[in-house]
């Protein structure tokens, strides 16, 4: 087989990359080591930035969303006996869509299909070779178990931490640099109206919590835990009992409704960035190349700009061999993932809770600023809004 971009990985990267490609008349193959319900129903967040949701109306993806999905003016803010709403849309000219990466996922899927989009699911053994070189190509198994290669021009790296591209990267040309948390999230999702009509994000001295939703009928909300937990010490009602505690039940009025929980796992908590986003013919995109923890919601926004600066930058290489945006490609990406790995970073150490009482007063001083001053929160509506794409 040939093409002239291979594409590793199904997810919202690969396939929106793919999409962007097809529209400029650029012919891509993924290949993906899982199948697609497998793709389609993994659990991510559900914020979708202002310039995600422009970039999926720009290409004539965002018709469900805007049908289904909710937008948001802002979120709550909140620590014991305190709650206060940022409006992002005040104080920034900006909104936030409320429509799971699922969603984005299995419309990217649907668009792809519809278009003859060759992807290969349930790919084992897959393999980069030859990347140095004009002539890069993918070997693996198809679904059936038989050898394949794809010959191709380039090849782009959407197989996020787990998968073989990161790793292709030569190491002497490659710096890391990451960060773990001391905590994670325990995520549920509820058949249960939400409690809220935009997000909570709550400081406690018990630990962090997040009521965010699904849909008017479909609540997701987190819990900060330990590192380690075993959700089998974390039975339905525990759990229901410590969201309400943490997000305040019961507080000037406000209560929390609990419903059957449909689906329950521990989210671990990192940073990574890998650099260079490219090496020769390699290119990564999205969870490739970096990894956020979940405060903020970045993970599927960052993998969406990325690949909206790296499809015209092939565009322009394999159509007009002109190598200008591919070559800035790198740089150009960095600086909005070292942004969002900022603002990541920045919302999950001013809002998880460790046993230091000096950190827990900077961190209600700084939770008071962004709530007061206009300049703090137009600094985390900004960011969480997203800034504009080739900021
Ligand atoms: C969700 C996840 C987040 O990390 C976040 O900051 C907001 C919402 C979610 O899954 O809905």
């Amino acid at each position: 087989m040939r093409t002239q971009v291979a594409i590793v990985g199904a997810g919202p990267a690969g396939l929106l990359l793919s999409h962007l490609l097809a529209a400029d008349g650029i012919d891509s193959v993924i290949v993906e080591s899982r199948s697609r319900a497998y793709v389609e129903a993994r659990i991510r967040a559900g914020i979708l930035e202002s310039s995600t949701v422009q970039l999926l109306d720009s290409v004539g993806l965002g018709a469900r969303l805007h049908r289904e999905g909710d937008e948001h003016r802002g979120i709550y803010l909140q620590w014991p006996g305190e709650r206060h709403h940022l409006d992002f849309v005040d104080l920034t000219g900006r909104s936030v869509w409320v429509y799971g990466q699922t969603e984005v996922t299995k419309d990217l899927g649907a668009a792809r299909a519809a278009d003859g989009q060759v992807i290969h699911y349930e790919a084992g053994e897959t393999a980069l070779h030859d990347l140095n070189t004009d002539h890069p190509y993918l070997t693996f198994r198809d679904a059936d178990g038989a050898p394949r290669r794809l010959d191709a021009d380039v090849v782009v790296g959407c197989d996020g931490s787990f998968g073989p591209s990161r790793a292709a990267v030569p190491p002497a040309e490659r710096t890391v640099w990451q960060r773990e948390y001391p905590y994670a999230w325990l995520g549920i999702l509820a058949d249960v109206a939400p409690s809220t009509d935009e997000l909570i994000y709550a400081w406690h001295p018990d630990g962090f919590a997040l009521h965010s939703m699904r849909s008017a009928t479909v609540s997701r909300l987190y819990l900060q835990v330990p590192t380690g937990t075993d959700l089998a010490d974390w039975s339905d009602d525990r759990i229901w009992a410590a969201l309400a505690e943490r997000l305040g039940d019961g507080v000037n009025g406000w209560s929390l409704t609990p419903g059957p929980i449909t689906d329950k796992s521990v989210l671990p908590m990192r940073s990574f960035v890998q650099s260079p986003m490219r090496s020769s013919r390699l290119f990564l995109a999205g969870d490739a190349a970096h990894i956020v923890p979940p405060t903020g919601a970045k993970g599927l926004n960052l993998a969406v700009a990325d690949v909206a600066l790296l499809a015209p930058a092939l565009v322009a290489l394999l159509g007009k061999h002109d190598a200008r945006l591919a070559d800035a490609y790198s740089d150009t990406a960095l600086r909005r993932v070292w942004r969002c790995t900022h603002f990541s970073w920045w919302m999950t150490t001013m809002l998880h809770t460790d046993d230091d009482p000096f950190t827990r007063q900077l961190q209600l001083s700084q939770l008071q600023w962004v709530a007061r001053s206009d300049a703090g929160a137009t600094g985390l509506a900004e960011n969480y809004a997203g800034l504009p794409l080739g900021f």
